[in-house]
């Protein structure tokens, strides 16, 4: 006999689990063998394979009954928290208040979302988040049934004006915030529209999530002061930090930092949810951040990453730029955004480069909340395509908008 699965899933949780559109022209590119410009993951060669090849035997040459019982240390290994809290105490992004026992170790920021969502929304409420903004997260917000109000994000962070004006509306549990090198724009919040939002969450009393992977990938001066840091003892900001994009995301490792009350509600989310993290990989990723020279081992990334987005912004100024692409060049992250005026659906251009032209890269309206925003719109992710890939891949786009332009008239 076989079960009928449709009916016993849960309907609410079948409408979220849609297959991304970034899955979607991800799995098409790669059935076309197309040069792809989707992925927002860093580049393979630039993993630290053998240092954490190293790092792994250590551990594993250590207590190995630690790293098959159950940890107690539910909200993380103490000596990564120890080592996450001085570092960026080092950067200047802590407020006075913030110890390693306000660190609380995930498996990746996702995880840290999903956790946040399930702490601070109450189902049906309004959330504010940057448009256009990262799908993922959107995704984990609608669990607990998020209404969400969009504000438009400028290149130096969201625009403060609309920012009132929508608080003016409605009543917002939290703002979710990428704060540098945003997924997908590739802009940043400068240090006065944030101090105008915390003036502005004190007012209105709601929370700001800042959600940070990108912080260390920066192409020209180092991202300025963080919310949390500007907030001092206002002790509203949840930060999010990860090693997914700077170390490698198969470690799922990422970290909130949170005030007390909040620590422990996490630590009971932590238990309803998987007991404990395994410790071998924490444990392994500690021995990799102690055992190398951050500083010159995150210039060498800064160094390609930088190479690759100054070869696509090279291409598109060649080649896309000429029939009507606008961008921004970014200073730092994975992404490129822009916008191609006289395309009405970005979506049917895109499987149009794929099958046409075998190049590939995300159509731009599913960063936004209001899906019938940004039907011009595009992302390009710079991260894994070396410089030669990126010319050739801006190359085979002009071709395609030559051809789809003269196609659509
Ligand atoms: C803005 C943003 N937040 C969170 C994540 C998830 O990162 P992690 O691998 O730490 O779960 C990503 C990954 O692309 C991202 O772009």
């Amino acid at each position: 006999m076989t079960v009928k699965w449709e009916k016993h899933f849960n309907e609410k949780t079948k409408k979220r689990l849609i297959l991304s559109t970034i899955g979607e022209m991800m799995l098409l590119a790669s059935q076309q063998n197309a040069l792809s410009l989707t992925a927002g993951e860093p580049y393979d060669l630039l993993y630290p394979s053998e240092a954490l090849k190293r790092a792994f035997e250590k551990a594993l040459n250590g207590n190995l009954v630690s790293h098959f019982s159950y940890s107690n240390e539910r909200t993380g290994m103490y000596s990564l928290r120890k080592w996450i809290k001085e570092w960026m105490a080092q950067e200047g992004l802590l407020p006075s208040w913030v110890t390693e026992d306000h660190i609380f170790i995930t498996s990746g920021s996702q995880e840290g979302l999903s956790f946040l969502t399930e702490l601070f929304l109450t189902e049906g409420q309004t959330i504010l988040v940057e448009s256009p903004t990262y799908p993922e997260a959107l995704l984990t917000f609608t669990k607990e049934g998020a209404q969400f109000l969009e504000v438009p994000l400028e290149e130096d962070g969201p625009n403060i004006e609309a920012f009132r004006n929508l608080l003016a509306r409605e009543k917002i549990s939290f703002f979710y915030t990428i704060v540098n090198y945003q997924n997908p724009t590739g802009y940043s919040t400068c240090t006065s529209k944030k101090k105008a939002i915390l003036e502005l969450a004190k007012e209105h009393d709601f929370l700001i999530i800042e959600d940070d992977p990108y912080h260390h990938l920066y192409y020209d001066a180092p991202p300025e002061k963080s919310y949390l840091a500007l907030a001092g003892d206002d002790d509203r900001v949840i930060y999010l930090g990860s090693f997914s994009k700077i170390v490698a995301p198969g470690l799922r490792t990422g970290w909130i930092i949170a005030p007390e009350e909040v620590m422990g509600q996490l630590l009971k989310l932590r238990v309803l949810s998987t007991l404990c993290l395994q410790t071998l990989h924490q444990e392994a990723l500690f021995n990799f951040l102690t055992e190398t020279d951050m500083p010159s081992y995150l210039n060498s990334l800064r160094h390609t990453y930088k190479q690759h987005r100054d070869a696509m912004v090279e291409g598109l100024d060649a080649y896309v730029k000429p029939l009507g692409l606008t961008f921004q060049i970014p200073k730092g992250g994975f992404f490129i955004w822009g916008r191609i005026p006289q395309i009405k659906d970005m979506h049917h251009f895109a499987k149009y480069c794929i099958v046409e032209e075998k190049v590939a890269f995300i159509p731009g309206d599913i960063f936004f909340a209001d899906p019938s925003k940004g039907r011009d719109t595009i992302r390009f992710s710079f991260a894994k395509t070396p410089p030669e890939l990126a010319i050739e891949g801006c190359k085979r786009l002009g071709s395609a908008l030559k051809k789809y332009l003269n196609g659509q008239k």
